[in-house]
């Protein structure tokens, strides 16, 4: 495979070539998936290699305290927990009490319980109550896309210069791409993307991620 022969094919086949070689799934993992999809929650977890990046910048960024809005099934969240030090903390909001359910069920079973804190309910209420413990080092968002703008601007709230914040879903299958397409969760992080370019406070990237779970992409996002 070659630039002269790129098709979809090609890049379902480079993710699972990345996946084998570079994000094993363990059987807990994998009995996340199960678990979800037995209780009736979309299947719209991370991909494996996707949760494998995710895990790859909280290490090289030595994060201690993550933030992750949208819990679901507690997949990426497993992930992330697993990246952090013996006395990291992951803070993981969900507003869904099925998926909170799956979710508390998940880090039970990972063993993870004493480095998660899962809180169900309203994350921007849940996030006022936050403001006064201490700064998070890494905040990922992958929730209601609507009210993303509300979420970057609250995380912007609960981190330090140097945090790392990181939002998922930020190319919606190519859909932000079409200007002409006004339903509010593409024109809200169309304009997010296009805000988060231009803000001063912070350095920014999008990086495209073309997975088994199709075409969208990551925002990353570093706080000057
Ligand atoms: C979809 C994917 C996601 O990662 C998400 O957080 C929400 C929805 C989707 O493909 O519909
Ligand atoms: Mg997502």
């Amino acid at each position: 495979m070659t630039d002269e022969t790129l098709n979809l094919d090609t890049l379902y086949i480079l993710d699972h070539y990345i996946q084998k070689h570079y994000a094993h799934e363990d059987a807990l993992l994998r009995n996340i998936l199960t678990r979800s999809e037995a209780a009736g929650l979309r299947n719209i977890h991370l991909s494996p290699t996707q949760a494998k990046m995710l895990q790859m910048l909280v290490k090289i960024h030595g994060s201690k305290r993550i933030l992750e809005v949208g819990s679901l099934g507690g997949y990426s969240g497993t992930w992330l927990a697993r990246a952090l030090p013996e006395n990291g903390q992951l803070v993981t909001l969900e507003m869904d009490p099925l998926a909170a359910q799956v979710a508390r069920e998940t880090f039970q079973e990972a063993g993870l319980e004493s480095r998660v804190q899962l809180i169900e309910g309203d994350a921007i209420q849940t996030m006022k109550g936050l403001l006064k413990q201490e700064p998070f080092d890494f905040v990922f968002i992958d929730a209601h896309k609507p009210h993303y703008p509300e979420f970057y601007e609250f995380a912007m709230r609960l981190v330090r210069p140097g945090s790392v914040i990181v939002l998922d879903n930020v190319v919606q299958h190519g859909k932000v791409l079409d200007n002409s397409l006004k339903e509010s969760q593409y024109r809200k992080i169309r304009e997010l993307n296009a805000f988060i370019g231009m803000d001063p406070r912070v350095e920014a990237i999008m990086v495209p991620t073309f997975t088994q779970k199709g075409l969208d992409g990551f925002l990353v996002v570093r706080v000057k």
